[in-house]
């Protein structure tokens, strides 16, 4: 049966160095739940202590709620799907998937249901007494995938399954990966340091930085309200800019003040007057200010660059700040296109401005 996990205050010292730092969350049952972080940050050694592989300095883990510190990797019943992945070369593919049947000593009748079930899911019926040299990458990472989940794990932990493939067949067995899981509801522990597969595939995304827990939420807000610098920085693109914190208005938007003189308004933000901030601001949610509209933000600044992507018009405004803000406007049929050197009016909404303490050495 598949199961919850629960991450409680789980940390893990190599030596003097920290892994992972005190981390906790719960993953629900049949959740399809992210660690998303850059290269070293404590996504494989998280994954490994939920396996078992490696035992954590403190905290716990639990499966269904109970605590399954104790319990060896091969009682823990999880499936595993790793980078490099290692199918059985002597083996067919029909015989790969159904290797940890096999050592769990069930009936032939229902290894041989089971397999042919796990070989539609996967569609490689057809190639059921093939050698794994006689397959595409793409092909073998799918024997894999089935051999994981034919035991019918309580947990399935994918550590960057798809990073070895190329482009193509990555994007196509992404969503294969996901609709699989769906169907079959295991709740999914899914590693990568790949933004847009996170974004895509996931219920849930961790975001990691060096062993700590930066956010954790649904995908769109994790991209629409990032709660850290780090977060800002590391989801999409994003304009970053440092300023001044000058107060805050009747309304509860905050006002920083750009270098240059401008200021801007905030959704939230924080009230130190004086204090050092940084914001952030997503190139798509700035739009040319339009008489009749009631502008939240208006700031002016003259074109320095135009790229004209068809769907989307990406444009370089100095506004005298630090640097010049990117925008990236939605071509409509019809629209008035900038030219460099063109002084225009730019409207950006409160809540698309976040407000973040600098950082000391950032
Ligand atoms: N067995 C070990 N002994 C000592 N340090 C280790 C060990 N395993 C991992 N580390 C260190 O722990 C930190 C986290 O490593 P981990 O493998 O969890 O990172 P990761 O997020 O999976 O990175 P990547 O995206 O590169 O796979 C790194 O600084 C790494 O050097
Ligand atoms: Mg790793």
């Amino acid at each position: 049966m598949t199961t919850s996990v629960t991450i409680d205050s789980v940390t893990k010292r190599f030596g003097d160095s920290t892994a992972v730092d005190n981390v906790s969350f719960d993953i629900a049952q049949g959740e399809f739940f992210t660690l998303l972080g850059s290269s070293g940050c404590g996504k494989t050694t998280l994954l490994r202590m939920v396996a078992g592989f490696l035992r954590q300095t403190s905290g716990h883990i639990c499966f269904g709620g109970k605590i399954i510190d104790d319990v060896p990797p091969h009682q823990r019943n999880t499936g595993m799907v790793f980078q490099n992945y290692a199918i059985f070369p002597h083996l067919t593919v029909f015989d790969n998937i159904a290797y940890g049947l096999r050592a769990r000593r069930r009936s032939k009748a229902e290894i041989d249901r089971e397999v042919k079930h796990m070989l539609e899911l996967v569609q490689l019926g057809h190639l059921a007494h093939r050698r794994p040299r006689e397959l595409s990458g793409g092909q073998q990472q799918r024997v894999v995938l089935a051999r994981a989940m034919v035991i019918k794990p309580d947990v399935l932990l994918m550590d960057e399954p798809l990073s070895n493939l190329d482009t193509e067949m990555r994007i196509h067995l992404r969503s294969e990966i996901r609709s699989l899981q769906r169907q079959v509801g295991i709740t999914t522990i899914y590693v990568t340091h790949d933004q847009e597969e996170a974004l895509l595939m996931s219920d849930r995304i961790a975001v990691m930085s060096r062993g700590r827990v930066e956010q954790l939420d649904v995908p769109h807000k994790i991209y629409a309200e990032p709660q850290t610098l780090f977060v800002a920085r590391f989801i999409g693109e994003n304009n970053l800019l440092s300023g001044t914190v000058i107060g805050r208005e009747a309304d509860g938007s905050s006002v920083i003040e750009l270098p240059g003189g401008h200021r801007i308004r905030g959704a939230g933000g924080f009230d130190e007057a004086g204090s050092p901030c940084q914001i952030s601001i997503r190139p798509q949610d700035i739009d040319l200010a339009h008489s009749g509209d009631a502008p939240q933000n208006t700031i002016g600044g003259t074109v320095t660059d135009i790229q004209f992507l068809g769907g989307t018009v990406k444009l370089l405004v100095e506004i005298g700040a630090e640097q010049p803000l990117q925008v990236s406007l939605q071509g409509r049929r019809g629209m008035e296109m900038p030219t460099p050197g063109s002084r225009l009016k730019l409207d950006i909404p409160l809540k698309a401005v976040r407000t973040f303490k600098a950082e000391a050495s950032a």
